[in-house]
């Protein structure tokens, strides 16, 4: 008798195991909830390709709302001290001003410089070293980082379920009673797609509305010039400003931190790290995956005579003699470095605290 309970049991379990399945996979492809929300249109400035939005996870006004408002909400954190704007601020293209390393809410700080938060919908993989394969699961990396906001998945899960308002936020949005870990990745990540940077000097420029100086001009030439800059090997002229690929740039001919290697293992990924887009570059010093250098003066320096040639380095840096350009060339591609701040992206109300 005892015996038959328990089997009765177990299949009832299992059959609501199953429905659940079921309707989790159901919501993934035609989200019921998404019904009665307002689709969010994406405005791409000209000169930036189409974004595509991943299909299990389509923009909406409100979504695009509650991930705002979850980007700047402590709630996330441990000891509800620090959010994601606590280090990724909207005024340095959401970096973290000139700290050279985050500090987080135990006061400990991490190894790595806090990357820009802008174009993300365009790229791949997240992380100095691509630890994160899309934008929906690189949220929790953060959250559960002890050098970071140090805070317990479920912990954080619950804290947003028991809140006053959240509760309702998230089911006006996703459907389901439960806030989810994979509602909140996606919430954010909603947000992040959002943040698209395409209105520098150097945009208007590329689209007639305005003139850049002759020393800009000629920055431009050199940062595409082989023989000199060859910069736009890596860090793609226009567009995203990046090939978003992994790059040896000679910074270390030892690796304290080995960049993409700690992701595959692959000797030939040894120092390889994530180019960084160069757009807004003027304001989101200090540089490089480890906050190194100050300015960027001393990235043009590194770049011509401070790389190491060592056995990973970019085949592209490789064949670079030391000592290529003058300093007035290093004064010039600044100066075109300069044009790429897009003043209108920092102070874009649309991206501020809610
Ligand atoms: C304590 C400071 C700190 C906090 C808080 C923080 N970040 Fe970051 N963020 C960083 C650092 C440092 C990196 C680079 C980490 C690495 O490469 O290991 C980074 C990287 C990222 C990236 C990768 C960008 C790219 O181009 O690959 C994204 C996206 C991001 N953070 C979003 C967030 C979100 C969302 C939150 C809140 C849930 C958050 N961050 C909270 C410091 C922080
Ligand atoms: C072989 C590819 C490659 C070439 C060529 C290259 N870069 Fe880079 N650049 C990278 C990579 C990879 C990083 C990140 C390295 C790191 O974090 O340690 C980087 C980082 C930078 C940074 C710091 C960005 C930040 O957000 O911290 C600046 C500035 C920069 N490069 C400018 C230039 C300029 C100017 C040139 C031409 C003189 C150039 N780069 C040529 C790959 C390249």
């Amino acid at each position: 008798m005892h015996k038959k309970k328990i089997t009765v049991c177990l299949v009832v379990a299992g059959f609501i195991a199953l429905v659940t399945t079921i309707n989790a996979c159901k919501k993934d492809i035609n989200p019921d909830a998404i019904y009665g929300l307002t689709p969010y249109n994406l405005v791409i400035p000209k000169g930036l390709p189409a974004m595509t939005i991943p299909a299990n996870n389509p923009m909406t006004v409100e979504g695009v709302a509650l991930g705002r408002k979850l980007f700047y909400d402590p709630i996330l954190s441990g000891n509800r001290t620090m959010s994601c704007a606590s280090c990724h601020n909207q005024s340095y293209a959401f970096t973290d001003s000139n700290k050279q390393h985050s500090t987080g809410i135990d006061g400990i700080q991490g190894p790595r410089n806090a990357m820009n938060l802008f174009n993300l919908g365009y790229q791949k993989n997240f992380f100095w070293d691509g630890g994160a394969a899309d934008l929906e699961s690189q949220v929790i990396g953060p959250i559960k980082n002890p050098v970071e906001m140090h805070e317990d998945l479920n912990n954080a899960l619950h804290k947003l379920n028991t809140d006053p308002v959240y509760p309702a936020m998230f089911k006006r949005v996703f459907g389901g009673d439960t806030i989810s870990a994979t509602m909140l990745m996606r919430a954010i990540a909603q947000f992040e797609r959002t943040l698209i940077s395409g209105n520098s000097r150097y945009d208007k420029y590329k689209r007639g509305e305005i003139t850049l100086t002759a020393q800009e001009l000629n920055g431009m030439a050199l940062f595409e010039d082989g023989a000199k800059g060859d910069c736009t090997h890596c860090h793609a002229l226009g567009g995203t400003f990046s090939d978003f690929d992994f790059k040896n740039n000679g910074v270390d001919s030892i690796y304290t931190d080995a960049g993409r290697y700690r992701i595959t293992l692959l000797a030939s990924d040894s120092g390889k790290f994530k180019t960084p887009s160069l757009r807004n570059i003027a304001i989101t010093a200090p540089y490089m995956h480890d906050g190194r250098f100050a300015t960027l003066q001393q990235c043009l320096d590194h770049y011509n005579t401070g790389f190491h040639y060592t056995k990973y380095l970019d085949p592209v840096l490789q064949i670079k003699p030391k000592g290529r350009m003058t300093a007035q060339d290093m004064t010039d591609i600044i100066a075109f470095l300069n044009t790429l701040t897009d003043t209108e992206f920092v102070n874009n109300p649309d991206f501020k605290k809610p």
